[in-house]
């Protein structure tokens, strides 16, 4: 099975950015955890802090990927154009948070993803995307 994990804008500062909120490690090195313990998987980590190249990135991914887990950080609140992308696609979309956006400020609230994901994993920290990952795994035969 071979996965895109792609990150939206400012997660690149992960373990700098905020820590109470997002935890104190680099998503560089919590992806080499995830490569070890997934070892089974064809794991690939992208990352842009830019809407349109996230839009490319989704689009391109259904060419190699059998799914994507998205954390489109800041713009899944705002962006009708990466909803539309994760709508356009034809493989499935899991998004995810690290921090719990539903007990956060109300703008949080709103994701033009999770209409159109295939299932949300919100809140648990970076563990969220172990838990997506999991979920394709135990999903691949639906
Ligand atoms: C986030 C939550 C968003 O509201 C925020 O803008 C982020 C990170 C999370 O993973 O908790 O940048 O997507």
């Amino acid at each position: 099975m071979k996965l895109l994990i792609l990150n939206g804008p400012n997660l690149n500062l992960l373990g700098i950015r905020e820590p109470e909120k997002y935890g104190n490690k680099s998503f560089d090195d919590y992806f080499s955890e995830l490569q070890f313990q997934f070892r089974n998987v064809e794991l690939s980590f992208d990352q842009t802090n830019i809407e349109g190249e996230l839009i490319d990135k989704i689009q391109n991914a259904r060419k190699d990927f059998d799914g994507i887990i998205l954390n489109a950080a800041a713009y899944t609140h705002t962006s009708v154009g990466i909803g539309d992308a994760v709508a356009a696609i034809d493989i499935p979309v899991v998004e995810v948070h690290i921090s719990n956006t539903f007990s956060r400020e109300e703008f949080r609230h709103k994701s033009y993803i999770s209409p159109i994901a295939k299932g949300i994993i919100v809140g648990f920290g970076l563990q969220s995307y172990d838990l997506a990952i999991q979920s394709f795994l135990n999903t691949k035969d639906d």
